[in-house]
């Protein structure tokens, strides 16, 4: 059984769609080992213990980055948690956390990378005007929405769409590749080339 550490800030969808997905087989040999929140009044906290699930909630408010990831390297460590997912969850990794779990770390974000990377990206898609825009899942390094990209869909942008009509699109493909890109990982069917990963 491999053990999954998922990381939310928020309202915690993605977080959602992977336990469904661990619920209806679809990851198989997985589970969720703990579900850490850097935001007590998220809304993810309320949907995980709901679900059952080890919740733990992280306060970062004031903590300086490196001290604040030793206390969730901590959990993840104490949790025997072997992949990290982050599912919205708004902060940067330190370097050291990152090495703590090399190609071990996985998060999504809502474009396509590398375009629009950080906040809003959906905003700043419908901004820019592009024609299309989508979804990203990567590893995680300790720069900004920039690790090696595993999977990515893509979705049209329409004239009359809305940040919020956009963010619905794109977020549905979230859900779904996020699923995939877990079970690349846990399986091991990649190799990675430079900034490529090759799916075998
Ligand atoms: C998702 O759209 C995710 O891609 C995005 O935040 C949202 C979280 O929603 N993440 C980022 O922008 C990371 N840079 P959720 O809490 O419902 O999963």
């Amino acid at each position: 059984m491999k053990r999954l550490g998922i990381l939310i800030s928020g309202r915690g969808s993605n977080f959602e769609a992977i336990a469904d997905s661990i619920d209806a087989g679809r990851i198989p040999n997985a589970e969720i080992a703990v579900v850490i929140s850097n935001r007590p009044e998220a809304r993810g906290v309320e949907t995980a213990r709901r679900r059952g699930l080890n919740t733990v909630v992280i306060p970062s408010k004031g903590l300086d980055r490196e001290t604040y990831d030793r206390m969730v390297v901590e959990e993840l460590r104490k949790n025997q948690v072997d992949l990290v997912c982050l599912a919205g969850f708004m902060r940067l990794l330190s370097a050291w956390f990152v090495e703590q779990y090399p190609l071990k770390i996985l998060n999504i974000h809502p474009s396509l990378l590398p375009s629009f990377p950080g906040l809003d990206a959906q905003h700043q898609a419908l901004e820019h005007g592009v024609k299309v825009s989508g979804c990203t899942v990567h590893f995680v390094d300790a720069c900004l929405d920039s690790g090696p990209i595993i999977l990515q869909a893509a979705v049209p942008v329409l004239n009359d769409d809305t940040v919020e009509t956009l963010s619905a699109r794109i977020l549905k493909e979230e859900h779904r590749i996020y699923t995939e890109a877990i079970n690349i990982v846990l399986s091991g069917k990649f190799r990675i080339e430079g900034r490529r990963v090759i799916l075998t």
